[in-house]
């Protein structure tokens, strides 16, 4: 029998990641106020987003997870948002047409905004100060007053994502989605780039298709599909007190969902079996995603799957795999392993983000696209060896020119990377390499298609 759940339990249980504000009444205050806001999502989203993963889960579709890896305030505009939109819908067209299967749609977008950090505080020269964690704990600037935990923060990260999500939801719902328009999501600064070339010739033979679909009387006036489109958002479910302040229970199912996103994951280092965020994740019904790295242990990755997915829900547990392009063909098969040999319904995604951050000789914070793609492709080769589906991937990308990874088709070299590296945290995808590598994975999808996959090993691994 699993213990008795509640949003609050969690606080009884240790935990890590945690700021330290110093004025505890005015976070109190705070969460109280979140507490009477509205939702974000609704309950009926989440499980739609469930079932289309449960879909997933049964390689019947793939999953494209992606946007900032902190969403900050200073960039909190129109054009931000509608240019990661745009760039996504291009890949998500790009999957589903070339790679002939329905895309899952999830941004790490409206609510990206608390960070865990690797060491508790920064140096520069001989002044030490706390980590920066994320816009909505505290500042980015390098002085003692900006890193301090400010729980008024909250409020203007809530305010923001509301902001945020209003946005997509117009975007994906009011005409812009609309497939006729799948020449114009072609962005303007990079026209003449190889990605975007490959993506004219693919949005040409969508509009020949929706001509002839026309032809046949199927218009994006009588068929909504073609006119609109479904996202969702996620988040790391990393700073709780706003977690629980925005966990409600839904009217209609009497169970409890946190309405601050569609989806939220629990991260790399926050995924101890007795502590906090595993205990808040296991009672709301949202799907959820966990992330996997080389310190997992296929032993307690069951027993947390047992934690978090007692009923073996499909779509309800993702596992998110990040472990570098080095690591992943060492550990990842005993992971996949353990899931099968037990039983256990997941998506498998892919994070070739997290395991791939090197430092370039400037000094910058970045990822090889080499090795990004390596490790995609790694992800590939081993769900083809154990006859399991590669679910997805999960990216940390913008729709902005931006100069933080390195390599790609539009090569950026170490050099570039003082140009225009805006990101908060960690170094993103831009948007023509986000194009490029979904032309990548699209490519892979319909090879491993079109090849009879390998037999599925038994549960012995034999
Ligand atoms: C992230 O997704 O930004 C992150 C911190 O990842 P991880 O928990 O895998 O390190
Ligand atoms: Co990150």
């Amino acid at each position: 029998m699993a213990a008795p759940w509640s949003p609050d339990t969690w606080r009884s249980k240790p935990i890590v990641q945690v700021p330290e504000y110093p004025d505890a009444e005015a976070l109190e205050s705070v969460e109280e106020q979140l507490a009477t806001f509205p939702p974000l999502v609704f309950a009926g989203e989440a499980r739609e987003l469930k079932r289309q993963l449960a879909n997933v889960s049964r390689g019947e579709a793939f999953l494209l997870q992606g946007g900032d890896c902190a969403e900050s305030f200073a960039e909190h505009g129109a054009d931000n948002i509608r240019d990661f939109f745009r760039v996504f819908l291009q890949m998500a067209v790009v999957l589903t047409f070339a790679g002939g299967c329905p895309v899952v749609k999830l941004g790490r977008i409206a609510g990206q905004f608390a960070k865990p950090r690797s060491a508790p505080t920064e140096k520069q020269g001989d002044i030490e100060l706390p980590s920066y964690r994320g816009d909505i704990i505290n500042d980015i600037e390098f002085t003692e007053s900006s890193r301090i935990p400010n729980p008024q923060r909250l409020l203007k990260a809530y305010r923001q994502s509301a902001a945020t999500l209003n946005l997509l939801r117009a975007l994906a719902t009011g005409g812009y989605a609309n497939l006729d328009h799948v020449h114009q999501w072609n962005l303007g600064f990079l026209k003449d780039g190889p990605a975007e070339k490959h993506y004219e010739e693919v949005a040409d033979r969508i509009s020949e298709c929706l001509e002839f679909m026309r032809a046949c009387g199927l218009t994006p006036e009588n068929t909504p599909q073609l006119r609109s489109t479904d996202v969702f958002t996620s988040h790391e479910a990393l700073l709780l007190g706003y977690e629980q302040a925005l966990t409600r229970i839904d009217s209609t199912s009497g169970d409890w969902y946190a309405t601050s996103g569609h989806f939220v994951w629990i991260g790399d280092r926050t995924r101890q079996p007795d502590h906090a965020h595993i205990e808040f994740a296991r009672g709301i019904k949202n799907p959820i995603g966990m992330k996997c790295g080389p310190s997992t242990d296929p032993d307690e990755l069951i027993r947390i799957a047992d934690a978090l997915n007692p009923e073996n829900e499909p779509g309800r547990l993702t596992l998110i795999c990040r472990f570098g392009a080095e690591k992943a063909g060492e550990n990842l098969p005993a992971l996949v392993r353990a899931i099968e040999r037990e039983g256990k319904s997941v998506v498998w995604s892919c994070d070739p983000m997290h395991g791939n951050t090197i430092k370039a000789s400037n000094g910058y914070k970045t990822r090889p696209f080499d090795l990004i793609l390596q490790e995609v492709e790694t992800f590939f080769d081993i769900h083809r060896a154990e006859g399991t589906h590669p679910g997805g991937v999960h990216l940390e990308m913008t729709g902005k020119n931006v100069t933080e990874c390195i390599g790609g088709a539009r090569e950026v070299t170490e050099t570039d990377l003082s140009d225009r590296y805006h990101t908060h945290c960690d170094p993103r995808l831009n948007a023509d390499q986000a194009l490029e590598l979904a032309f990548l994975i699209s490519d892979r999808l319909k090879r491993d298609r079109a090849e009879p996959a390998a037999p599925r090993k038994t549960a012995s691994g034999g």
